[in-house]
């Protein structure tokens, strides 16, 4: 069922947990989610970032992301990751999705506090949710650019949550975007001030490489929604190869079902780490 990101995000918080939102490229990816999410019968987000859409063009994607959620049997919200542009923001509200972030983190800080201003006024005309980031998230989300860490600031955070009113803030602490070199140790002490100061649930981004006792804390620490994307596509790239390689003639349907069945493992692995109970 097609559901808002804020309704997950309040579950989220009562069950002392965090909701996954896996980045989809594909039908095959879309679907590989949602097998996962109902068959360990737990809500989860799908979500493809602005600058994703010049592989996967929003116009095919939406629909697509859409219509797997109204028919999944567990709770999905369909969001736009790192919204870039008005624009591009306005047409996923269009098409249906229930969330949104406005990613305009680079910018100075009062004009993201304006620009996300101007975002939760017209989301609100859908019911949909906003995410807005504040600090920087090292790598990249599909960006030729590869970004310095900014940690969030701790009384930044304060203001800005207060002066935007948005739903979710997503934390820079030390995380990234793509492969980490070696599994980072999160700005935990950051991670704790800004939980301290602020209300709404917190996202983590940067999710791939991350382990399981690190996502624990965080989840301790207010993180309420966790990104991963890397994984997933390198899931679908590894299913699909070790298929491709143990064949002489790869076919369509074989190689399909593969790049299902990588999602769905990753996103199966995840989920558990995510719902925070001892076994
Ligand atoms: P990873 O690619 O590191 O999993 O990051 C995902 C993310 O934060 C998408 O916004």
């Amino acid at each position: 069922m097609l559901v808002t990101m804020k309704k997950l995000l309040a579950r989220a918080k009562n069950n002392n947990c965090a909701v996954g939102a896996f980045s989809v490229g594909n039908m095959e990816m879309i679907m590989g989610v949602i097998k996962a999410a109902e068959e360990m019968n737990t809500p989860v987000i799908i979500q493809i970032a602005e600058k994703r859409l010049m592989n996967s063009p929003l116009e095919l994607m939406a629909p697509m992301m859409v219509s797997a959620a109204k028919n999944a049997k567990v709770d999905v919200a369909v969001h736009l990751d790192h919204g870039l542009t008005e624009e591009c923001i306005s047409k996923a509200l269009e098409y249906g999705f229930t969330s949104v972030m406005l990613d305009s983190s680079l910018k100075p800080f009062d004009e993201n506090i304006a620009l996300t201003r101007r975002i939760v006024e017209k989301a609100s005309l859908y019911g949909a949710t906003v995410e807005s980031e504040l600090g920087v998230v090292g790598g990249n989300e599909g960006d030729t650019e590869e970004h310095i860490i900014t940690c969030t600031d701790p009384k930044m955070a304060e203001v800005f949550c207060n002066e935007t009113r948005i739903d979710a803030l997503a934390v820079a602490i030390g995380n990234a975007h793509g492969n980490y070199p070696v599994s980072p140790e999160l700005r935990l002490d950051v991670l704790e001030q800004i939980y301290s100061r602020i209300d709404i649930p917190l996202v983590l981004h940067g999710g791939t490489g991350i382990t399981e006792e690190m996502f624990r804390k965080c989840i301790s620490l207010g993180i309420r929604k966790i990104n991963i994307a890397t994984a997933g596509f390198d899931g679908l790239s590894a299913y699909s190869k070790k298929y491709c390689d143990r064949t002489d003639k790869p076919d369509y349907f074989t190689l399909s079902a593969e790049m299902v069945n990588g999602v769905y493992e990753n996103t199966k692995k995840h989920i558990k780490i995510f719902n925070n109970k001892e076994n």
